[in-house]
């Protein structure tokens, strides 16, 4: 089995109710509701969401912008196998491909990637799909790069393309954090020892302090706490991504290139912020904890 279809394989009930009903879905769908209808004049036309896993409200954006058609994409069969019965009618598509070999056809004006080019990264930028090695980091951006920009290519202008995944803080520097409870401690220690998608260079001070790169930070948090809430099934995916892969910055600079300007949202849903204020203090390199989800529309100006 290759890594795609390992991960894919893996994937439970329990994944993706988080992802659509819990406190993510919530907390995306609530951004990517008030992005599209303070920024974007859309009425008609043609939607795609690219990775769309169980995505339950695509039907509803379909219907509050008198959308024409909605095309669900995903590589995974089993994914579209699933939505086929439940989301029948006219101008409603299915396509089984990897977004990387999709021949698009036809023109979008919204076209969504929600929680998705981090597995575009993850395993598109794994040599030799092998999940023994690490994460290439360049070779993973150069997977999302494509992908968005085949994506950006199908645009209308005055279209837009929603991106909702965690993002990276600008800082890349050391940075000094304690852990306060033995819980998380012993899961920063399982994460640092079995993540086989990236090294993380760290050093213990002590046994509650440690310094390490405050990106690798923005990446542990998003992962350690599966381990520390004994979500092992949860862990067996999630130890095989990054979900982070870009700072602000540099989704700015990618769209900038494509003719598009974004809009976007920064924060962290307050469950999750609670939990890492209560397991962490930094002590040195940064303000605070940094916030991990980005919400983010890119509006093309031009083709
Ligand atoms: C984390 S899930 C997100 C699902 C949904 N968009 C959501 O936000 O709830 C990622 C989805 O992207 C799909 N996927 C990952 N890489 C893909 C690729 N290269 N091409 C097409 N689909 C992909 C996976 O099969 C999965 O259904």
């Amino acid at each position: 089995m290759n890594i795609s279809d390992r991960h894919k394989a893996s994937k439970n009930s329990a994944y993706w109710n988080d992802l659509v009903h819990g406190t993510t879905g919530r907390y995306k769908e609530a951004w990517i509701k008030k992005l599209v209808s303070e920024h974007l004049a859309l009425r008609g036309g043609a939607l795609m969401d690219v990775g769309c896993g169980s995505c339950d409200f695509m039907l509803d954006f379909r219907d509050r912008l008198h959308a024409e058609s909605v095309t669900f994409l995903d590589y995974d069969p089993k994914v579209i196998e699933k939505l086929r019965p439940r989301y029948t009618g006219p101008g409603v598509y299915f396509q089984v491909a990897d977004i990387l070999q999709a021949g698009l056809n036809g023109r979008f004006d919204l076209v969504f990637f929600l929680d998705m080019l981090h597995e575009v990264y993850s395993f598109h930028g794994r040599p030799n799909r092998n999940l023994a090695e690490p994460v290439d980091h360049e070779r993973g951006l150069a997977a999302v790069r494509t992908a968005v920009t085949n994506v950006a290519a199908t645009l209308n202008p005055g279209g837009g393309i929603v991106i909702t995944d965690n993002v990276l803080c600008e800082e890349d520097h050391p940075v000094t954090v304690k852990i306060l409870a033995p819980r998380p401690r012993d899961a920063v220690r399982h994460f640092l020892a079995d993540f086989p998608t990236k090294v993380i260079p760290h050093r213990f001070l002590d046994d509650w302090t440690l310094t390490l790169d405050s990106r690798d930070f923005c990446i542990l948090l998003t992962q350690y706490n599966k381990i520390k809430n004994g979500d092992i099934d949860r862990w067996n995916v999630e130890r095989l991504e990054i979900h982070q892969y870009w700072t602000l910055e540099q989704f700015r600079t990618m769209f900038r290139d494509l003719g598009c300007r974004i809009c976007y949202e920064i924060g962290t849903p307050s469950p999750s912020y609670s939990e890492w204020m209560a397991d962490f203090q930094v002590l040195e390199g940064m303000p605070n904890i940094p916030h991990k989800r980005i919400t983010l529309l890119a509006i093309k100006e031009r083709d």
